[in-house]
């Protein structure tokens, strides 16, 4: 097990990319890595091969957080994630400071992710995306990898970091990977730790409502939806922000075909997130 070389600051990591002469993917995170997280390694060492580099960004972005959010007590775990990294075969790990990343204090050019980061989780937290998008241009630009890997987890900000790359014609190949979850259906998450024994078997309530509303894809749209919302009502102790049915590409209510169900929760004082996909007959 070799070590991944760790670059602090944008010059180290200029110096070690000077070596990279192969295809490289990128896993961008915010640490505290779990196995959804490592499972996004293993697909970019897939897509790269032994050839190949694979690095990982560890930042807990500051601008994606809003005034009340959890940015102070989130958890950072860098040794642990150090270590994660060397025993899956990541060759470069990019941990840089926050004023490395932003040495002025807040930029003042970001990246506005238009309407549709105004809506679902935009619609609660509404400079989220437009954060998550600067500091998503910054790492792709600083790391310039052939590839980028996202988790399906934030489907959201998968789909938005596709139409970023695609409407501003950055040359990163974007990759999505499905949600890796626990024995109970409940998808991976850094948050998943906030929670109590008992919030963690109501957070249960999130996947089980996805796979209700799954079940009824054949009687269609309506079906859906309340199929997970009877779901979620059995659950008093979970504040639903939006249960949702739209197109994959989120512009649209889902009537037909291929589509996403999409549902967030408060428990307590923790927020999590889930979705599907679905195809309505
Ligand atoms: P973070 O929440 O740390 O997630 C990093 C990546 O891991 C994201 O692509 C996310 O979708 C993916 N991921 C998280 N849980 C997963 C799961 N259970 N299964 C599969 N993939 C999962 O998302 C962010 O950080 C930040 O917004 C970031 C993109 C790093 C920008 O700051």
């Amino acid at each position: 097990m070799s070590e991944p070389v760790v670059a602090r600051t944008r010059t180290e990591l200029a110096t070690v990319l000077a070596d990279v002469d192969s295809e490289s993917a990128v896993v961008m995170t915010m640490g505290a890595l779990h196995d959804g997280h490592l499972e996004l390694v293993r697909a970019a060492r897939r897509i790269v091969g032994d050839e190949g580099r694979v690095l990982v960004t560890i930042f807990v972005n500051p601008l994606q957080f809003g005034p009340g959010e959890d940015f102070g007590r989130y958890p950072r775990t860098f040794d642990a994630d150090l270590a994660a990294c060397a025993a899956e075969g990541v060759d470069i790990v990019f941990a840089p400071p926050r004023d490395e990343m932003y040495p002025d204090g807040e930029p003042s050019v970001t990246i506005s992710p238009g309407h549709l980061g105004q809506e679902l989780e935009g619609a609660v937290r509404p400079t989220h995306f437009a954060g998550v998008l600067t500091v998503v241009a910054k790492l792709l630009n600083l790391t310039a990898p052939t590839y980028a890997v996202f988790g399906e987890k934030d489907y959201q900000q998968l789909t938005l970091i596709r139409r970023m790359v695609t409407d501003l014609d950055m040359p990163y190949r974007i990759v999505g990977v499905p949600t890796v979850r626990e024995a109970d259906g409940l998808a991976l998450s850094s948050r998943n730790r906030y929670l109590s024994a008992d919030e963690r078997s109501i957070a249960r309530a999130l996947s089980a409502a996805l796979t209700e509303g799954v079940r009824a894809a054949d009687q269609g749209r309506s079906a859906v939806l309340a199929a997970a919302q009877s779901v979620l009502d059995a659950h008093p102790d979970l504040e639903i922000d939006y249960l949702a049915l739209r197109t994959p590409d989120l512009t649209a209510e889902a009537i037909e075909g291929d589509a996403r169900l999409l549902v967030a929760a408060r428990i307590g004082s923790t927020r999590l997130i889930d979705n599907v996909g679905v195809t309505l007959s």
